[in-house]
């Protein structure tokens, strides 16, 4: 494909996704789903199969948009459905903290998706889908190297969701040379060729520059957290001293009685409730406490009611888009939150929402410095898939937040410390690096081989503590304090 072609192709992908993100219109059908189990009555999948039969009736663009695919009717209801179903999904999430998917967000979900397709047409949405059916394709093939004909289009290892055969999909692909089909010992495969590795390359870097790839990474993560009943027990029992650290970090924060001041990433509100930063406001001052995991939230409020802060709000949002206006906290605080976020948005942020003056503290998580044996040896699949191409989603190093904070900080200090983390537990540890996302290079996998890490990581884990005994309890983990104060 020419150059041209190629950022024409781009600018509808940037172009549909942003007008996409702006209405609550997501892609993640994965969300509707829990290991094969879907989160939606069969009733309301009919309601939503018969709108996108509805919406892909009206819809008129006829423009092919993109060259290994073939714009037929099937393939934009089908497309049409899985929008409806990860919206829906996701504004259930959102709007009424479940992962079930109700009726009245089938409802919304349609109007959402039939207003943006009677504002900007289909052709800008169809291609940021087309462009995400061709990555996990793709990735699919390029990770195991080949696959059954039947795993492929029955998309059970990377689209569990769908119920349809991908065979149409394979067709186009091997016609326009982006895959081969082998036979080996009676067995059909399909592979990538090397123009298909290209388009891969292509797909991701498109999806990844137009914020596709992170807002990705973010639904996840927030549904991972939500899904994690048992977060703070785990969290107690890794992090020795959690409690001392968190009350630290308000002591350095300088915070003083009467201020008004935003918690990000709150999880379930320790830092604020039990660790004690609503005290320290007092009942002058307030604190209001963020998080982008409904589930974190839920579990938050429910410790609040028993606290009985009356200075206290909790309140769902990623710190990379905080929902209040300039200049309106006194200071900003969060504890092991920054590492999971768009660093640079989310300083961007905070400089935003504070005050003249206002001060931005906190604690968090250094790239893995793999200086133990028994851990390197335990998450070798993860540090050797040699994957990490992004800055922006993987632990920083201990330069990287110093390098962009004097962009939004007139004076800022940091320090970085080793805290010893406790890994007797290997299912908690496997849990909290792999599920909660610090471990982000596992979403570069297609779905069916993060299930087999998943589980492969916590063999590796019996065995490495087997061998290495007592050696293998205690691993030291960096982390960086950081406190930056915004021009008077
Ligand atoms: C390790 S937990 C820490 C929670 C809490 N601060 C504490 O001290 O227990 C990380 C938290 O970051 C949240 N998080 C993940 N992505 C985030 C984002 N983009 N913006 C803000 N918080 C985020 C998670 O939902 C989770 O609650």
């Amino acid at each position: 494909m020419s150059n041209s072609t190629k950022q024409d192709v781009y600018n509808r992908i940037f172009d549909g996704f942003q007008k996409m993100s702006k209405q609550d219109i997501v892609i993640a059908p994965w969300l509707a789903t829990d290991d094969g189990q879907e989160r939606l009555s069969k009733t309301l999948k009919l309601q939503l199969k018969q709108h996108a039969r509805d919406l892909a009736a009206s819809c008129r663009d006829s423009e092919v948009f993109w060259t290994d695919v073939h714009l037929t009717p099937e393939f934009r209801e089908r497309a049409f459905y899985e929008v409806l179903l990860s919206t829906a999904a996701n504004l259930s999430y959102l709007r009424l903290g479940t992962l079930i998917i109700t009726e009245e967000m089938v409802s919304v979900s349609n109007s959402l998706l039939r207003d943006h397709l009677g504002n900007s047409g289909s052709t800008a949405l169809l291609s940021v889908y087309a462009r995400v059916i061709t990555y996990l394709n793709n990735q699919l093939l390029l990770y195991y190297g080949e696959v059954t004909e039947e795993t492929f289009v029955s998309g059970k290892w990377h689209r569990p969701w769908i119920d349809y055969s991908l065979g149409h999909e394979l067709n186009s692909a091997i016609e326009y040379g982006f895959m081969e089909q082998i036979v080996r010992n009676g067995q059909r495969l399909i592979r990538l060729t090397a123009v298909g590795e290209e388009l891969y390359r292509e797909c991701r870097n498109d999806l990844e520059k137009c914020g596709y790839i992170m807002q990705r990474e973010q639904l996840t993560r927030a549904a991972n957290f939500t899904n994690m009943d048992d977060y703070e027990k785990i969290l107690e029992r890794i992090v020795s001293n959690i409690h001392e650290r968190r009350k630290l970090l308000i002591e350095w924060s300088d915070i003083k009685p009467g201020i008004k001041v935003l918690e990000l990433g709150c999880g379930t509100g320790s830092l604020t409730l039990e660790d004690g930063l609503y005290e320290v406001v007092g009942n002058n001052g307030n604190v209001i406490a963020t998080d982008p995991s409904v589930g974190m939230l839920e579990r938050a409020k429910v410790k609040l009611s028993s606290f009985g802060a009356k200075n206290v709000q909790f309140r769902q949002a990623p710190a990379e888009s905080i929902p209040f206006h300039d200049n309106s906290f006194d200071a900003v605080v969060g504890m092991l939150f920054l590492h999971f976020t768009d660093i640079r948005k989310t300083l961007q942020e905070i400089h935003r929402v504070l005050k003249p003056g206002g001060t931005f503290t906190t604690v968090y998580v250094l790239n893995f410095s793999n200086e133990e044996d028994f851990f390197t040896e335990w998450f070798e699949p993860v540090f050797n898939m040699g994957l990490a191409a992004r800055d922006s989603v993987i632990l920083p190093t201990s330069e990287e937040v110093p390098s962009i904070a004097g962009r939004y900080f007139d004076h800022f200090e940091h320090e970085t410390q080793e805290w010893m983390a406790d890994s007797s537990e290997v299912e908690d540890v496997v849990k909290f690096l792999v599920e909660a996302g610090t471990m982000a290079e596992l979403n570069e996998l297609p779905l069916e081989a993060r299930k087999t890490l998943f589980r492969e990581l916590i063999d590796r884990g019996y065995s490495v503590k087997q061998k290495y005994g007592a050696a293998a309890r205690k691993r030291s983990q960096a982390v960086q304090w950081f406190k930056g104060t915004v021009a008077k």
